[in-house]
């Protein structure tokens, strides 16, 4: 979403300014052409050059700097930026920009923009909580500027209330997400993602190498498209999208519970969950002991969740995934059609930069209709924006 786009990042002075430092290094990550403009008090938590290094590009520091100016001037700056962001933002420059001012290059070029401007302010959370200062949030945020609120913690000054600047992974997900046409909106999708664990006493359990990367993904860019998402999700070590409420869960039965309890109102279904096929027959209560040589462990079919929604398909969207080491196509097609699906998502996961556990995948969706189509190694982000026009396609011809 951010390749190739143009932010403006103004930094003013605090001490959250080298979180500013990490979320450069995301977006600069994910493709933007990002232009820091920093306040002069910033400066004095972290040098320009810091900026200047990960940016590619001088900071803006100066509104009479000649050479700055030359180069690229504020205006051109406010004009050509997809989108502003002020992280962090201290009370000051929310109080100037919600009072017109533009005294410096950041106010300026703020008031110049016609551009999104998302405002991350960070600050004692005394000052957060003056009314003064929450008048000016709100007028900014009655004026259609975009507020980021600050978390709870224990902030530099040693109090404790919400002041932190939240952590650069969120923001960066809040700037994607105003760059993000929102072509779901209106839309409601159940993800499923990650393993689950059938118990065989209360130390051990069978699982898969289910990492959750791919359902968190898909579940992050509905979210960013304006849907609305519930994530049920087995035991990862991933963290909940911004805006997408999570239903964790550990084994099959439970998965298949929460899938029925969140099902009302749902109009699309992607299984991206690793779910087991079989639990133990008998889950013991204490420790099993290694008394004996060998040890079979009976075990039994778990409910086959996806097969069943395609048995009560009713006008919902059904995607699968099909995870395959051998035949790949035969046997998603094979699932497509036995589990009455709209869509399946199928990968091979021998294939190098495939599977679990890692970031990229190579996919093949296979349609209902029977139409094939083969994408190339990208990233699971990328994966899940894919898969969802395909899923916005399905959804809007309903
Ligand atoms: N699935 C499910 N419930 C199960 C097993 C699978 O909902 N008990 C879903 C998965 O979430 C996935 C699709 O069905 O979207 C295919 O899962 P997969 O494990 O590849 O296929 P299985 O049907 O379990 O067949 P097999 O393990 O024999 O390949």
């Amino acid at each position: 979403m951010l390749q190739g786009k143009s932010i403006v990042l103004g930094v003013s002075g605090g001490i959250a300014v080298y979180k500013a430092v990490e979320l450069l290094r995301l977006l600069t990550k994910a493709g933007a052409d990002v232009h820091v403009i920093m306040t002069k008090n910033a400066q004095e938590f972290v040098a320009p050059l810091t900026f200047q290094t990960l940016s590619g590009h001088p900071v803006h520091t100066g509104l009479f700097s000649l050479s700055q100016e030359q180069e690229i001037d504020h205006i051109s700056l406010a004009d050509r930026a997809d989108l502003f962001i002020l992280a962090p933002a201290t009370a000051n420059l929310v109080g100037k920009i919600a009072q017109g001012l533009a005294d410096d290059l950041l106010t300026t070029s703020v008031m110049a923009t016609k551009a999104p401007v998302l405002i991350v302010p960070a600050m004692n959370n005394n000052m957060y909580e003056n009314l003064i200062y929450q008048r000016n949030q709100k007028f900014l945020s009655d004026s259609g500027y975009f507020i980021l609120e600050p978390i709870k913690g224990t902030l530099a000054c040693g109090w404790e209330g919400q002041g932190k600047l939240p952590d650069p992974t969120v923001i960066f997900a809040a700037a994607e997400s105003l760059l993000t046409p929102k072509d779901l909106i209106g839309c409601r999708i159940l993800v499923t993602a990650g393993p689950t664990r059938e118990e065989i006493d209360p130390a051990r359990y069978i699982s898969n190498y289910s990492s959750g990367k791919m359902g968190f993904a898909v579940a992050a860019a509905a979210q960013q498209r304006g849907a609305q998402v519930v994530l049920i999700a087995g035991p990862t070590n991933l963290t909940v999208p911004v805006g997408v409420r999570c239903v964790p869960i550990f084994s099959a039965e439970e998965m298949r519970s929460a899938v029925y309890d969140n099902l009302k109102g749902v109009d699309v279904v992607i299984k991206a969950a690793a779910v087991a096929d079989y639990r133990p027959v008998d889950r013991s209560t204490q420790k099993m002991k290694k008394t004996a040589d060998k040890l079979t462990l009976e075990l039994e079919k778990n409910p086959d969740i996806l097969a069943e929604l395609g048995q009560q398909k009713e006008d919902r969207i059904l995607v699968g995934f099909a995870a395959e080491t051998e035949r790949l196509l035969v046997h998603a097609a094979e699932k497509l059609q036995k589990k009455n699906l709209d869509l399946i998502v199928a990968n091979d996961i021998t294939r190098e930069g495939a599977g679990f556990n890692v970031d990229t995948n190579i996919v093949r969706f296979l349609h209902a209709n029977g139409r094939v189509e083969e994408l190339e190694l990208m990233s699971k982000a990328k994966v899940a924006q894919q898969l969802l026009n395909r899923v916005a396609v399905l959804w809007k011809a309903k």
